[in-house]
């Protein structure tokens, strides 16, 4: 049913932990399963991504959606950031089961709103990014 890499980012995922003073930090979950992504990125001074972090209390996928993501965001800049969405997450993990789909949605989000906190604190406007919908209420009634 998963992947090798899926297992294998489940069994021994990178980038575990919280990051100190973080450039930007975000915070998404789904109402539906109670699942919760956090995301910690420090960003230098140019805006390329030095770290990601993160902290999921989740189901499997969403810690090897978390896992992948953030792998993948380190050494890109803000912009190519936003290109790491829940579908190149999935690619990058030889696919996932389409009811768990909406995990790697969450890595997707999560990094959004990390993106958003860091563009928030520095006065930037990140092209394309839009505000996230971190209130899970108001995504419960959207859906
Ligand atoms: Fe909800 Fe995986 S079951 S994030």
């Amino acid at each position: 049913m998963y992947s090798e890499k899926v297992m294998d980012h489940f069994n021994n995922p990178r980038n575990v932990g919280t990051i100190e003073n973080a450039s930007g930090v975000g915070t998404v979950g789904n109402a539906k399963c109670g699942d919760i992504m956090r995301i910690y990125l420090d960003i230098g001074d140019d805006g390329v991504i030095q770290e990601a972090k993160f902290k999921t209390f989740g189901c499997g996928a969403a810690v090897a959606t978390s896992s992948m993501a953030t792998e993948l965001v380190k050494g890109k800049t803000v912009q190519q950031a936003l290109e790491v969405t829940n579908k190149a997450v999935m690619e990058a993990l030889d696919g996932l089961p389409p009811v768990k789909v909406h995990c790697s949605l969450l890595a997707e989000e999560a990094i959004h709103a990390a993106l958003w906190d860091y563009a928030q604190k520095n006065n930037l406007t990140i092209e394309g990014l839009k505000k996230p919908v971190d209130d899970i209420e108001e995504k419960v009634k959207e859906e």
